[in-house]
């Protein structure tokens, strides 16, 4: 009797946050132009509710009170419900296999454009700028580091991180295939560390929101990894369409590990580099 008071109740609740969540995603969209509709329902719903936790609230509707009624609130609400997890050198494999199959070609470009589309705060961006400098590439190189969060990007912009990260970060590195030393690359102060000037000096930060955005060059080179895992099927297409027309001919796209071409319109327009890492060359 008790279960089935209770689970009639948790079909009630369930019941009003589908009317109430396509309705919260319709005024930010109005309000601040920021599209949700197309990302992954049941990854979305659990971040609505961590918002809804870190402001007290008790529903939807309420959250959907605070952010229109507060443009403030916008940026604790981004936040929430985006998923910034990221590390220097994540799967270090990714890099090492980088090195071996994608910097051979880089080296006949007279210069180089990469596209981190969805950096975080800037690991990604700055673990590519330590492998181009020890390749001698990145001189030659512009790193174009684009985020929806204007926070994290702006982390990235100023480099500096804590220090308790420095020993995985150092594993990374190593594992990756790094030449040198790793703490080469940063000063210690306190508990962070900033990193080297000559790492940030070719790197453009900008805002730059997949769902609404439009391309804003050509690429040799655009990661977008562990992003698109929280887009929906369609937008992870439309996603991909605007990859496409954005790189070179013979240009490669790097994924995340759990993400693939598989299901997506582009996915005969590429092919595999070897190495069974997700890195893909346009190949059509
Ligand atoms: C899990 S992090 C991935 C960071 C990095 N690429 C990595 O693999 O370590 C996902 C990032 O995607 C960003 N993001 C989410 N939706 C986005 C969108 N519509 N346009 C651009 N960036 C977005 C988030 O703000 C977050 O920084």
């Amino acid at each position: 009797m008790a279960w089935t008071q209770e689970s009639a109740r948790q079909a009630e609740a369930d019941a009003i946050e589908a009317i109430e969540l396509p309705l919260l995603l319709e005024a930010i969209r109005q309000r601040y132009g920021y599209d949700f509709r197309d990302y992954a329902p049941a990854s979305l719903k659990r971040c609505v509710h961590r918002a809804m936790q870190r402001e007290t609230l008790a529903s939807i509707s309420a959250l959907q009170d605070r952010v229109v009624h507060d443009p403030g609130y916008m940026s604790r609400f981004l936040d929430a419900v985006t998923v910034d997890v990221t590390a220097m050198f994540r799967d270090p494999s990714f890099y090492r296999v980088f090195r071996q199959k994608v910097v051979p070609s880089l080296r006949q470009l007279p210069v180089i454009r990469i596209w981190h589309a969805g950096c975080s705060s800037g690991q990604e961006v700055y673990s590519m700028a330590i492998l181009l400098q020890e390749e001698g590439l990145l001189d030659r190189t512009k790193l174009y580091a684009t985020d929806i969060n204007e926070r994290l990007l702006a982390q990235g912009r100023d480099a500096i991180y804590p220090i308790k990260h420095m020993r995985d970060n150092t594993v990374n590195y190593q594992k990756a295939g790094g030449h040198g030393q790793f703490s080469d690359y940063y000063t210690a102060k306190h508990d962070s560390v900033l990193l080297r000037d000559f790492l940030r000096g070719n790197v453009v930060w900008a805002v730059h929101n997949l769902v609404t955005d439009a391309s804003f060059n050509e690429f040799h080179v655009i990661l977008c990894r562990n992003v698109m895992i929280y887009f929906n099927r369609q937008l992870q297409g439309r996603v991909h369409r605007l990859f496409y027309d954005s790189l070179a001919a013979a240009g490669v796209l790097g994924l995340g590990r759990g993400e693939s071409l598989d299901f997506t319109p582009h996915g005969e327009s590429y092919e595999l580099l070897q190495g069974g890492e997700k890195l893909y060359r346009k190949v059509r």
